[in-house]
């Protein structure tokens, strides 16, 4: 079975190219896609980062500005996305500036890899669905930890495979043939690409970041307390930290 050809890109170009016509009903079709298990999911990943009691949170990979807007909702905080994409970042900047919604959030261009802000800037730090996507996950991870306080959370949400042989099955045959026909009726020809590419994605992510070396790569990035959560028999995966405290903290 080969790997369709965008599974195989990485990095920024695959960033930018995969979500280039998704933004307008991303959080929509993405609900829909994953059986409505994508929001359970990000409330886990917003339970983990209220537990810092945060009045500062950065939102890495913050596309149309979901969980940015909810950590905002849930914990009173002023929240800063990032997202290298900007029309990603241009769907959140319509949401985030709607009427009703809590005017605490922020979303700035900008990648992962490279913050623009100082050391220990943030109370809690999120992603979702990032690390398919950078070159270098461990590399990535320090640098979120960099721009944490001591004693602050790091959250986070991405896809998983379902460990146990059924579901992994089941998985394999939704993933690489309903997604696509689904994505495709529902979204049109940028759905079906995404759908397309997603299954072999996480797949070939986790052949070569299997979860050991993920949870060894938040160790090595001074996060403790390191837990996480499989969901949805292993469709998705939460995990957090907490930013072990310097000396003399
Ligand atoms: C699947 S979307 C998830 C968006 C959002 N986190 C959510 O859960 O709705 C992945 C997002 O990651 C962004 N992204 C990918 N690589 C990035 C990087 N290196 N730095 C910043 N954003 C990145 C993409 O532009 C895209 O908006």
């Amino acid at each position: 079975m080969t790997a369709a050809p965008a599974a195989r890109l990485r990095g920024e170009p695959v960033a930018r190219s995969v979500f280039a016509g998704l933004p307008a009903r991303y959080d929509r079709l993405a609900y829909l896609l994953s059986f409505g298990q994508d929001r359970r999911w990000r409330r886990e990943v917003v339970t983990a980062a209220a537990a810092a009691s945060p009045r500062l949170v950065l939102d890495v990979a913050t596309g149309p500005a979901g969980v940015a807007l909810a950590v905002a909702a849930r914990t009173g905080a002023d929240v800063v996305g990032i997202d290298l994409n900007e029309p990603m970042l241009r769907a959140g900047l319509a949401r985030v500036r709607r009427p009703g919604l809590p005017g605490r959030v922020r979303l700035a261009a900008g990648r992962a890899d490279q913050l623009p802000f100082p050391d220990a800037t943030f109370d809690a730090v999120t992603f979702s669905y990032l690390l398919r996507y950078v070159d270098e996950p461990a590399a990535t991870i320090a640098e979120l930890a960099r721009c944490l306080r001591p004693g602050g959370v790091l959250a986070s949400l991405e896809f998983f495979l379902p460990p146990q042989p059924g579901w992994r099955a089941a998985w394999w045959c939704y993933t690489r043939l309903a997604l696509p026909v689904l994505g495709g009726l529902a979204g049109g020809r940028a759905w079906f690409d995404v759908g397309r590419f997603l299954g072999p994605s996480i797949s070939a992510h986790y052949r070569l970041h299997p979860l050991p070396a993920h949870l060894a790569a938040w160790r090595e990035a001074g996060l403790t307390d390191v837990g996480y959560r499989l969901m949805s028999v292993g469709g998705g995966l939460v995990m957090w930290g907490r930013k072990a405290a310097g000396p003399g903290s």
